[in-house]
């Protein structure tokens, strides 16, 4: 009976996992913070990606560790850089499978800001080109949805002439629109080894006293061309979910970011909490909150949990 009226369904294709690529071969390095989520070189990548398709999730989300870092970002827009060639290879050998890539610099930069640094800060109009030629080349490459997580201002816009000028217009934008200065980003930064060397990200992500002004944040990436919007991350922001739920009826995705998803398995593993019973729970509230797509560390422990 409680099957029969439960309100709120979770369910594999809902969800999208969060993959991070590596150079080399034959390597699969678990993250020490993350347990059951590694570093792939390509081919165990592809892997990953064929057992994701099978499970049945909504897609993966690619992030990138360049072979090497510089001022300019430069990997993130080689044509040949490690996402692209990803991309590619995942296209090649696992048909169906959503490929979304995160679109950013901090991986690729050499003082892991996510922009151009001009006088000690990060110049926003500079970077916009770094990520709308990024953009662009994954779109070449082969992606299905880019998802901008810079926090730059106009970089929807920038990203979507870029990718209409060159026949690119099917492929959609999901904006990283309400991302908020977290702590909880912690071991993703272990993960993509993208810690900023000074300063932090405060100058361009969101104060997470504000509400108001992520409903501001979303609005502006909806008018400049966005299709998608996400808030980031999610279980400390419930109520933005729901706000912007309420407000604007596109596609809204949640991601439940790597300091989430650190603390149950933390919690889990010292015998404090039920992993599988958190795992749940925690989904269960971020789509009852009201997202319809969840980035997710448990996507695939989840997918085989509802299997
Ligand atoms: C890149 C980016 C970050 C995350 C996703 N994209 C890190 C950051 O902004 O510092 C965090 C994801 C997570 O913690 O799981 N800008």
């Amino acid at each position: 009976m409680r099957s029969l009226v439960r309100e709120t369904r979770l369910y594999p294709a809902q969800f999208v996992l969060p993959l991070f690529v590596c150079p080399g071969e034959g390597v699969r390095r678990e993250i020490g913070a993350m347990p059951g989520n590694f570093q792939l070189s390509i081919d165990q990548l592809v892997l990953e990606c064929a057992e994701v398709r099978s499970l049945g999730i909504g897609g993966v989300i690619l992030f990138g560790l360049p072979e090497s870092k510089d001022e300019m970002a430069s990997g993130a827009y080689d044509d040949n850089g490690i996402v692209q060639r990803a991309i590619r290879a995942i296209r090649k050998e696992v048909h169906g499978l959503l490929i979304i890539t995160d679109v950013c610099n901090c991986e690729y930069t050499s003082h892991g800001h996510c922009g151009y640094i001009k006088n000690g800060d990060v110049d926003n109009d500079t970077t916009l080109q770094w990520l709308a030629r990024t953009s662009l080349s994954h779109a070449r490459a082969g992606a299905d949805i880019v998802a901008p997580s810079d926090m730059m201002d106009g970089r929807v816009w920038a990203i979507r002439k870029e990718l209409d000028a060159n026949g690119y217009e099917k492929v959609p934008i999901l904006a990283y629109a309400a991302k908020f200065a977290s702590v909880f980003y912690g071991p993703f930064r272990e993960a993509a080894e993208s810690a900023p060397q000074f300063g932090d990200r405060r100058s361009y992500q969101m104060d997470p006293a504000n509400g108001r002004e992520a409903m501001r944040e979303i609005e502006l990436d909806l008018q400049e061309g966005a299709d998608m919007i996400m808030v980031k991350p999610a279980m400390p922001y419930l109520d933005l979910i729901r706000e912007a739920r309420d407000r604007f009826d596109v596609p809204i995705a949640a991601y439940q970011v790597s300091g989430e998803f650190s603390m149950i398995m933390a919690a889990a593993r010292n015998g404090w909490i039920d992993q599988e019973r958190a795992m749940i729970e925690s989904l269960t509230s971020i789509v009852r909150a009201g997202a319809g797509i969840v980035l997710t560390y448990f996507a695939k422990p989840a997918a085989k949990f509802l299997g």
